[in-house]
């Protein structure tokens, strides 16, 4: 069975792109069967992020009934496929939101997972992405407004009838500041099923045109992303132990800080 999965927020600038698109790469990297797509219709971003500014073909046409979805898939080198969305102002005028829930339709049985990147806001445009997923996962910043944008697309969701199955919480400063996880999960009535900290690999690899995930796979950031991969399988990650290190030289090690 094929899993739909989107991660929104109403809020912009909690993560929902650089997370969702790392999670995906993790999940490939774990050697699972997975289609990303771009499902921000009015800013697109994954053909910026890899640096493909201009694909012959995008979901804008697949939307539009000119081509099939397969032929809008992009391989990544850790096998993820890609589905960008067209960086033109005017297709992204022309995208009829409602039209998604065709290409899921068409994407049934072909993946495990199909992941999706949502917009902010609580428009058409997401209302018809969330309904076309299976589950949402809810990613917020642990700040006020954050949080509470965030609740906005769990109520959302209920609406809909979709579950939320759990919140993720992104780039944490580690400061007096953060809001804490027991004080988010009693506003998003969800649990927090990973925390990311801010890390500045996440700038460093849009040099790269590459996920971080991928190009600097032990960062802080990484190591997060790969434990929510993780646990979307069902499973719980464990780091590889560092060459030449027993688990009692980490711990030490950790001890020591
Ligand atoms: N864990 C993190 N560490 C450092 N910077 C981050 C982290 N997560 C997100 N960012 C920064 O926040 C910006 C907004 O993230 P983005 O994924 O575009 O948000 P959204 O899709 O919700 O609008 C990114 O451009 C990135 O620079
Ligand atoms: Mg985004």
């Amino acid at each position: 069975m094929t899993k739909f999965i989107t991660f929104a927020s109403a809020k912009g600038g909690v993560g929902k792109t650089v997370v969702s698109f790392n999670v995906a790469i993790a999940l490939s990297q774990f050697k699972h069967d997975v289609v990303y797509i771009d499902a921000n219709f009015s800013v697109p971003n994954v053909a910026i992020l890899i640096g493909y500014h201009n694909p012959p073909i995008t979901l804008n046409d697949v939307m539009e009934g000119k081509k099939h979805i397969s032929d809008a898939m992009y391989l990544h080198p850790s096998k993820l496929r890609i589905v960008p969305l067209s960086l033109s102002y005017e297709h992204s005028k022309r995208i009829n939101p409602e039209k998604i829930h065709d290409v899921v339709l068409d994407l049934v049985g072909s993946a495990e997972f199909v992941i999706l990147d949502s917009g902010s806001g609580l428009g058409n445009d997401v209302r018809n992405v969330i309904k076309a997923s299976d589950e949402v996962i809810a990613i917020t910043t642990p700040e006020l407004l954050a949080v509470t944008g965030t609740y906005r697309t769990v109520q959302l969701a209920d609406e809909l009838g979709i579950k939320v199955s759990g919140a993720v919480l992104n780039n944490i400063s580690g400061d007096e500041y953060d809001m804490s996880k027991e004080n988010i999960e009693s506003i998003l009535e969800v649990p927090v099923i990973e925390s990311i900290p801010h890390d500045n690999v996440v700038r460093k690899a849009y040099r790269q045109k590459q996920p971080f995930v991928y190009v600097y796979p032990h960062s802080k950031a990484s190591l997060a992303i790969k434990r929510l991969a993780a646990r979307i399988l069902g499973q719980k990650y464990e780091a590889p132990l560092p060459e030449n290190k027993t688990k009692l030289d980490v711990f030490l090690e950790k001890l020591r800080k």
